[in-house]
């Protein structure tokens, strides 16, 4: 089944190839995780999953901190800040599951889907900004 929990939107674009074919790759993940824990109701498949989504969403703050290292964006700090809080929050809610510890798992789909729309909208165009004012993306 395929819901489209989270729809890409034109507006995710960052136009730069690779990067948006990583953000599309997180949300196809997180569209699984919807799809077979809350709607096919395989809890069983969520950590899983849920391992996919935080092991993949690394590779790509690795992706995104290499241009920034290359190209020197100016708030590195602060972006990489973002991408080390995200990966402690999920931390913080796979020990929570490990456990068997109660708490939705749609509040954990939705701490991932408005985390993820909120940084790719505000913290990920900063650095699109930057890449082209310095003329390094058009
Ligand atoms: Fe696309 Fe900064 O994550």
């Amino acid at each position: 089944m395929d819901t489209d929990f989270f729809k890409w939107d034109v507006v995710y674009n960052t136009n730069i190839a690779s990067i948006d074919t990583q953000h599309k790759v997180i949300i196809k993940i997180l569209n699984e995780l919807y799809d077979v824990v809350l709607i096919d109701k395989q809890e069983d498949k969520l950590l899983d999953i849920l391992n996919e989504l935080v092991q993949y969403t690394i590779y790509h703050f690795e992706e995104e901190e290499k241009l920034f290292d290359v190209y020197g964006f100016t708030e590195e700090k602060e972006h990489r800040a973002e991408h080390q809080d995200f990966i402690n929050k999920v931390k913080v809610f796979g020990e929570k599951l490990e456990k068997e510890e109660d708490f939705l798992v749609f509040d954990l789909i939705e701490f991932l889907k408005d985390w993820l729309i909120e940084h790719i909208m505000i913290a990920d165009q900063k650095y699109v900004v930057f890449f082209k004012d310095k003329g390094i993306i058009v």
